[in-house]
């Protein structure tokens, strides 16, 4: 029971926008990913999950609320921003400026909270970027935002395109690559989440989050590997030598910790996100050989991201930082510190791995059962008493 608190910190992007169960539950918005799953009512939802712990049950209501109010709630990170931001928003001081001069990178849902992070601390350290997602304005306008980074920077906008569409995304690579010069690092960030037990949601359901995160994934890489391959040629790295022209040929993708442990009402991204691991060992294990690394970033919970703010309620943000070991959420910039890392020459031999920035979180899912309070049972010195398994005090243990 103790574990469900862990569920807000775990959702991993939000889409809002799927059918998971009949009316009366209210409809979550424009179903663009719309399923059909068992009919249950709102108190259903209640009932069912009543003995699973209030936490639990107020994840579901968040939803529900937040997919009611979906249409008129903006997005946390509104675009055009009147200010530039702040570059210690988005990027560390360590890293050099120019690291990532005449090279291009490539961002599925690149104007998504964590990958627009990202793609900002790239174009900030030189490079520039095609975006792609499938809401055009918000694409546009967030290109438009990247772009103040770094003076002279091209960042493109491709609105209206759907990972789901394989010609749609080699579409979007030909015109990145014919407008940009190249493409020499790619992100596969577009996600689809929302809360609901693997009894309410349909095979329709699972495989519209499979369409998006996994198909999504992989359309992404055939879409661009032949760049990738090109870029890897070009900026041959070996360790040793100083790389004149820096790095190329790097693919990320960025899935979650959910699947490590876990995680209830997240089977269908857990699903996903674990064939997006194996996905992302497998372009290493056959595409290594030819100058190319692929790796995961795997993100706990990242404050003010859309996918905590429509799948979290504000007590459940409160309460998330207490079963982290480092007792706070992640920052945007903190995943995008990790894609710098992995795309520059610092990166150069981790390849097939995954980076999880997430504080410490999936090694804590289950430490919150019983009279041991984390952290602070820890912090308060005291040794365990009550149980049989408990060390005697005069123990040379
Ligand atoms: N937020 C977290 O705390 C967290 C935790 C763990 C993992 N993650 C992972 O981090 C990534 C980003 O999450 P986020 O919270 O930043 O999400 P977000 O702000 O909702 O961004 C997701 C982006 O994906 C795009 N997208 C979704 N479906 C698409 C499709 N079919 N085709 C093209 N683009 C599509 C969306 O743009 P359009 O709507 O315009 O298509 C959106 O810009 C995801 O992979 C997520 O699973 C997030």
């Amino acid at each position: 029971m103790q574990s469900l608190r862990l569920l807000p910190r775990r959702v991993g992007t939000a889409v809002g926008r799927i059918r998971v169960s009949a009316p009366p539950v209210p409809s979550l918005g424009p179903a663009s990913l719309r399923c059909s799953g068992a009919a249950t009512s709102r108190l259903a939802v209640r009932n069912s999950f009543r003995s699973l712990g209030s936490s639990f049950f107020h994840t579901v209501s968040a939803l529900q609320q937040s997919s009611e109010t979906e249409q008129t709630a903006g997005p946390l990170w509104k675009t055009p921003r009147t200010m530039p931001m702040e570059k210690y928003e988005y990027l560390s001081d360590v890293w050099k400026d120019g690291i990532f001069d005449n090279k291009v990178v490539f961002c599925t849902g690149g104007a998504g909270s964590i990958c627009s992070a990202q793609v900002r601390a790239m174009v900030h350290l030189g490079a520039n970027a095609c975006i792609i997602g499938r809401n055009v304005a918000k694409t546009e306008n967030m290109a438009k935002d990247i772009a103040t980074a770094r003076k002279g920077a091209k960042v493109l906008g491709l609105g209206a395109v759907d990972v789901r569409k394989p010609e749609a995304v080699v579409a979007a690579a030909e015109r990145c690559a014919k407008e940009l010069g190249s493409i020499d690092f790619v992100i596969a960030g577009a996600a689809g989440n929302f809360l609901a037990t693997i009894d309410q949601i349909s095979s329709n359901a699972l495989k519209s989050v499979m369409d998006i995160d996994v198909l999504g994934s992989y359309n992404t890489l055939k879409a661009t590997l032949p760049y990738l391959v090109e870029s890897a040629k070009k900026y041959k790295v070996d360790g040793k030598t100083r790389p004149k022209a820096g790095t190329g040929g790097r693919i990320i993708f960025v899935s979650a910790t959910l699947h490590y442990s876990g995680t209830p009402l997240q089977s269908h991204v857990s699903i996903a996100k674990a064939g997006v691991d194996a996905m992302s060992v497998s372009v290493a294990i056959e595409q290594g050989p030819k100058g190319i690394t692929s790796n995961v970033i795997a993100p706990g919970p990242i404050a003010d991201t859309e996918g905590m703010a429509r799948l979290a309620t504000d007590d459940s943000r409160k309460e998330t930082p207490r079963l982290i070991p480092s007792q706070r959420m992640g920052y945007v910039k903190e995943i995008a510190d990790a894609t710098i890392y992995l795309f520059s020459d610092a990166g150069n031999f981790v390849n097939g791995d995954t980076i999880v920035v997430d504080g410490g979180q999936w090694h804590t899912q289950s430490i919150d059962k019983g009279a041991f309070r984390y952290p602070d049972f820890l912090l308060s010195g005291e040794t365990v008493t009550g149980v049989a398994g408990m060390k005697k005090s005069k123990s040379k243990l």
